[in-house]
């Protein structure tokens, strides 16, 4: 895990005011009642919860989650699973793709270091070569240890078939293509059919409620008659998993989806937040920021210190957050290493020189691998004290 600097470790119980600009924080308070609240959804509806890593990339925050009710994490690649793994979380399910047969070694090579803690590794599959290959990167993992004399030769791979729900990324078109794969999946001694993978991406960030449901709908029936075709050839379907933060409830009330994906719900970026609430969903608060100061104050607009190296800007730009007696900024894009404040609304008022401010990302996952560390804050971001320092452990960790 990252080794963080000295003056960072010494912030902690200092007051947020003495944290420098620009810095990730997370509202702990916030981040803690969100995580709350799809606790509580998931108990309530009989759903596992395995909430996306690529979020935070933190080893800590997702032990968090798992203290807090979730089965284990998913992550996109390989090398976040080796960091999740290698933190001591060996509950870890690569939602992606992976054909490179270096990448599948060190696969084969993770579900190795989970089976002494009685861990589990799985991974999504959308081809004929990509259960093949990743068949012989576990015959050799295990030939390798036999060879050895090792005694935990014999694990195997959790395996989900990936089918496109609608989203047109990877996915084999669910039905019958998706049910020859299962019985190539259990043709493997050292793969495991687990079920199907089954996420709608182009769902979660449609603005109507309505037509969320309507593409949900669309993915549930895909789902149904791909579990129909299992049943018909003799192969129990499995868990089926997918959902993220703007569908989870559609997902999970479906009666077909046994755990959901959602990440984004624990820090909530401005895109999520924007988009019309799921009635059946929590409401899930901002949690994190980006703290920044006026450094400039021209006649109509001031200057702060966070550009796009401190936040992404794919979803848009990032919102400034108005505490209650604040008149209202509006954010313009600066460039890399500013930003452009103006009064929103025809207001005239501008913050001060020196003034601190907090931003809302427009998209937190990219965010989050901007920064080395998310300073964890409680008490509020006015007068809170920082609480705890979480190194972005998986910050770069693309392979
Ligand atoms: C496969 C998969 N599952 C789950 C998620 C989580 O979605 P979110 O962070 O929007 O909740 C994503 C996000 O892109 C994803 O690609």
């Amino acid at each position: 895990m990252t080794t963080l600097p000295a003056h960072l470790s010494e912030l902690i119980g200092k007051p947020v005011h003495d944290i420098d600009t620009p810095a990730l924080v997370i509202d702990l308070d916030a981040m803690k009642r969100n995580l709350v609240r799809m606790a509580d959804f998931a108990r309530k509806h009989r759903v596992r919860w395995r909430p996306h890593a690529k979020l935070h990339k933190s080893v800590h925050l997702a032990k968090l989650q798992m203290k807090a009710g979730a089965v284990g994490v998913c992550v996109q690649k390989t090398a976040e699973a080796e960091v999740m793994v290698a933190g001591g979380v060996h509950d870890v399910y690569i939602s992606n793709q992976v054909v490179a047969p270096a990448k599948l070694a060190r696969v084969a090579a993770l579900t190795q270091a989970v089976a002494p803690h009685g861990g589990q590794i799985a991974i999504a599959v959308d081809s004929l070569e990509g259960v093949e290959r990743l068949a012989l990167a576990m015959t050799e993992a295990r030939t390798r240890l036999r060879a050895a004399g090792l005694p935990n030769a014999a694990t195997v791979i959790d395996v989900f078939v990936e089918i496109d729900v609608g989203q047109g990324r990877c996915g084999v078109e669910p039905g019958p293509a998706a049910a020859a794969l299962a019985l190539e999946i259990r043709k493997h001694p050292a793969l495991r059919f687990a079920g199907l993978q089954a996420y709608q991406g182009q769902a979660q960030h449609l603005p109507s409620a309505l037509a969320r449901r309507m593409a949900s709908a669309s993915a549930v029936k895909l789902v149904e008659l791909t579990c129909q075709l299992l049943k018909a050839q003799g192969i129990a379907p499995g868990l089926v998993t997918g959902a993220g933060t703007g569908s989870f409830a559609l997902e999970a009330a479906s009666g077909l989806y046994g755990e959901l994906q959602a990440g984004s719900f624990m820090f909530m970026d401005v895109d999520y937040a924007r988009n019309e609430r799921e009635p059946a969903q929590p409401q899930f608060e901002h949690a994190l920021f980006v703290k920044t100061q006026v450094i400039s104050l021209q006649a109509n607009h001031a200057v702060c210190d966070a550009g796009h190296k401190s936040h992404a800007i794919d979803s848009g730009l990032p919102r400034v957050h108005a505490f209650d007696s604040q008149s209202e900024l509006e954010y313009f894009n600066g460039g890399d290493e500013h930003g452009i404040l103006r009064a929103a609304d025809g207001g005239t008022r501008l913050p001060k020189l020196g003034r601190m401010l907090w931003l809302i990302p427009g998209h937190c996952d990219p965010t989050v691998n901007l920064h080395d560390v998310m300073i964890g804050v409680t008490g509020g971001l006015r007068h809170g004290t920082v609480h705890a320092l979480y190194p972005v452990d998986a910050r770069g960790a693309m392979t």
